[in-house]
């Protein structure tokens, strides 16, 4: 068990480290590419070093010289075939986007990954690349890994979104860069658009317009990739600036890409209004954020937004507590299938805080803390997101907050609490 010691706010500037989801991007694609790529600021943790493994296995150096990756691979043609299971640890980001790297190859392989992963559901990956040839097969009628990837005569052609996911167009989109001609991938709901963007960076043709994402097949060049900092990771900062009073707090050179900063909408909603100014444009917008304490309204957040918020669910339910009237979330049913369950893993914390909360299969509605809860224990449910909520609302209330565990902190931002702690004011 562990305890934090309160603190009355929070202030000073803060940098994140790199994006989760562009870094495995800037591997894969690295790794695909033949020659040698270099990726810039990328995150090092325990999901970006599951997909730096898995390629290693297959035959690709990657090597770590100081703050960048240097990747040299003969090309995703010439992988090597593993003779161990790729592990993908607790990384779902890696299992999905490697089906899509892997499928078309002529080699043979096996995915895998920890208990959480391997309760996490797969064949929202498989089914589209079924259906430009591939050849996988896995657990409980293709729904879990472990999945193995057959080689197939794969073709390219037009798949149409039946969920709201990155990970599964990103997947599409890796193998459709290996086919002869155009796929295309239909999304109705807009998700984060990193592969798009990073494509270019290794000579291959996309185009985007109204949800059609077609990507032209050819052979990956080598590549340069600046990883942004990771919204994500900010979201923490801006969650414990808004709730601690008195707090001022800048996040520098932060990404900004719009289909990862729902939360900010989200905030205006509440009629709070987070300041941003972006400081360069390139592939991802880039810029700095700057968060003081604030009154937080209730409200209802749903729909398309959601989609670019999802990973910040948590925080923002972390604020409702802190609010003025009750916040209900809603259309975030993936929720329920991430590392862990996080609607269920937040509905027990805060009621364990003395919250009262509404629970729904697509989200949740959660009330005002009326006191300062005397004694709680915050379960982390091995879930790298709930552990950060719930460090810092064991900040807010003080030793009296127990947590179970941490440990998976490094899935994302293994020095988030150094980090938390260089700007709290005692
Ligand atoms: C990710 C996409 C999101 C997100 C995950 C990372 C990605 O998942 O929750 O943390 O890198 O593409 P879905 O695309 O399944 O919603």
């Amino acid at each position: 068990m562990i305890t934090f010691d309160k603190c009355k706010s929070f202030k000073g500037t803060i940098r994140v480290p790199g994006d989760k989801s562009i870094t495995h991007r800037a591997i894969l694609m690295g790794a695909m590419a033949d020659g040698v790529s270099v990726v810039e600021n990328p995150l090092l943790s325990r999901d970006t070093h599951a997909t730096i493994n898995v390629m290693q296995q297959l035959g690709v150096s990657i090597v770590n010289e100081r703050s960048r990756l240097l990747i040299h691979s003969d090309g995703v043609k010439n992988f090597r075939e593993s003779y161990d299971v790729l592990n993908c640890y607790n990384s779902g980001t890696t299992a999905r986007l490697m089906m899509g790297v892997l499928a078309p190859s002529s080699i043979y392989s096996v995915l895998s990954g920890d208990a959480s992963l391997l309760r996490r559901p797969m064949d929202r990956a498989i089914n589209p690349l079924k259906q430009l040839g591939a050849d996988i097969r896995s657990k409980a009628g293709d729904s879990l890994l472990p999945a193995t990837i057959l080689p197939s005569k794969m073709k390219a052609a037009e798949i149409i979104a039946s969920v709201n996911s990155a990970q599964v167009k990103s997947a599409v989109l890796l193998a459709g860069a290996q086919l002869e001609g155009a796929t295309s991938y239909i999304e109705k709901v807009p998700t984060r658009d990193h592969t798009e963007r990073m494509f270019a960076a290794y000579g291959i043709k996309t185009e985007s317009s109204n949800g059609k994402i077609t990507v032209y097949g050819g052979q990956l060049q080598q590549g340069k990739v600046n990883v942004p900092t990771d919204f994500s990771s900010a979201a923490f900062f801006i969650g414990a600036g808004l709730i601690f009073n008195g707090s001022e707090i800048v996040i520098e050179d932060c990404g900004l890409n719009p289909s990862r900063t729902g939360l900010l909408e989200a905030l205006k909603q509440l009629g709070v209004n987070i300041k941003t100014e972006i400081t360069s444009n390139e592939v991802e917008p880039i810029g700095n954020i700057y968060v003081t304490s604030s009154r937080i309204k209730g409200g209802k957040i749903s729909g398309e937004i959601v989609a670019n918020m999802i990973d910040e669910v948590p925080v923002l339910a972390m604020i409702g507590l802190f609010g003025e009237a009750p916040l209900e979330i809603r259309d975030a049913k993936e929720l329920r299938i991430k590392e862990s369950d996080r609607i269920a893993a937040i509905i027990n914390n805060f009621k364990a805080l003395g919250a009262e909360i509404e629970e729904f299969d697509d989200g949740l509605k959660i009330y005002p803390l009326r006191s300062e809860p005397s004694r709680a224990t915050l379960l982390a449910y091995d879930d790298h997101r709930i552990s950060m909520i719930n460090i810092i609302l064991a900040k807010k209330f003080g030793v009296k907050i127990l947590m179970d565990n941490i440990a998976s902190l490094d899935v994302s931002y293994p020095d988030f609490i150094g980090d938390l702690l260089s700007i709290e004011e005692k």
